[in-house]
């Protein structure tokens, strides 16, 4: 069983799928940088130890970050799950927990990589977008690749309408990649994250 700490921002309906798809992990704790996120109280409703770390409350991006490390490492979580966390995080961080932090985005990548993508693909005219999870580096969604999943932009598609179905694949994707790491069965070669077949 691997400790998973969540990351967000926001709703948290990834959250949520990460907590009722757990099998092999545990959510120990969901650090929120804004009081009002919703997911908040969807990990309150799980029994979830919940933390609001703001940047504003915090002398420097440096302070922010270590005092994140300082929660995580308490909870002595094995892998950190960004799921909609609206901030990108320090060479500290990232260095501390080399290997360990994962992110979903709602796009292909390395296309549409930043804020806002599923309106940026949706408006760019894309015939096909997508799910991405991969590790975090010290880039924007540029790290090692885990698990992606195309999917179509119909002829008459709106911006609701994907944006409801690359919803649903996020909430399948992200627990199938934790998964994967829980089990042990992914392994980093330079850019590219090998697959294990899973032990009989
Ligand atoms: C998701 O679309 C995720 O891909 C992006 O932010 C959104 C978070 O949604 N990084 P939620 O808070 O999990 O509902």
């Amino acid at each position: 069983m691997i400790r998973v700490g969540v990351l967000i921002s926001g709703e948290g309906t990834n959250l949520q799928a990460i907590i009722d798809k757990a099998k092999g992990w545990e959510v120990v704790l969901v650090i929120s940088n804004r009081q009002e996120a919703g997911g908040l109280a969807r990990a309150k409703r799980h029994n979830i130890p919940t933390f609001v770390v703001k940047q504003s409350d915090f002398p420097s991006r440096e302070a922010f970050d270590h005092e994140l490390i300082r929660l995580l490492d308490e909870a002595r979580v094995d892998l950190v799950a960004l799921a909609g966390f609206m901030r990108v995080l320090g060479q500290k961080f990232v260095a501390h927990f080399r290997g360990r932090i994962m992110n979903i985005h709602p796009a292909l990548l390395p296309a549409f990589a930043g804020t806002d993508a599923i309106e940026k693909a949706f408006r760019y005219g894309t015939k096909v977008t997508g799910v991405t999870v991969h590790f975090v580096d010290e880039g924007v969604d540029t790290g090692p690749i885990v698990l992606q999943q195309a999917i179509p932009v119909e002829e008459e598609e709106t911006l609701e309408s994907l944006a409801e179905k690359i919803h649903q694949v996020e909430h399948k994707l992200y627990p199938e990649a934790i998964r994967l790491y829980a089990e042990g069965r992914l392994r980093t070669v330079g850019r590219k994250v090998k697959m294990k077949e899973p032990n009989l």
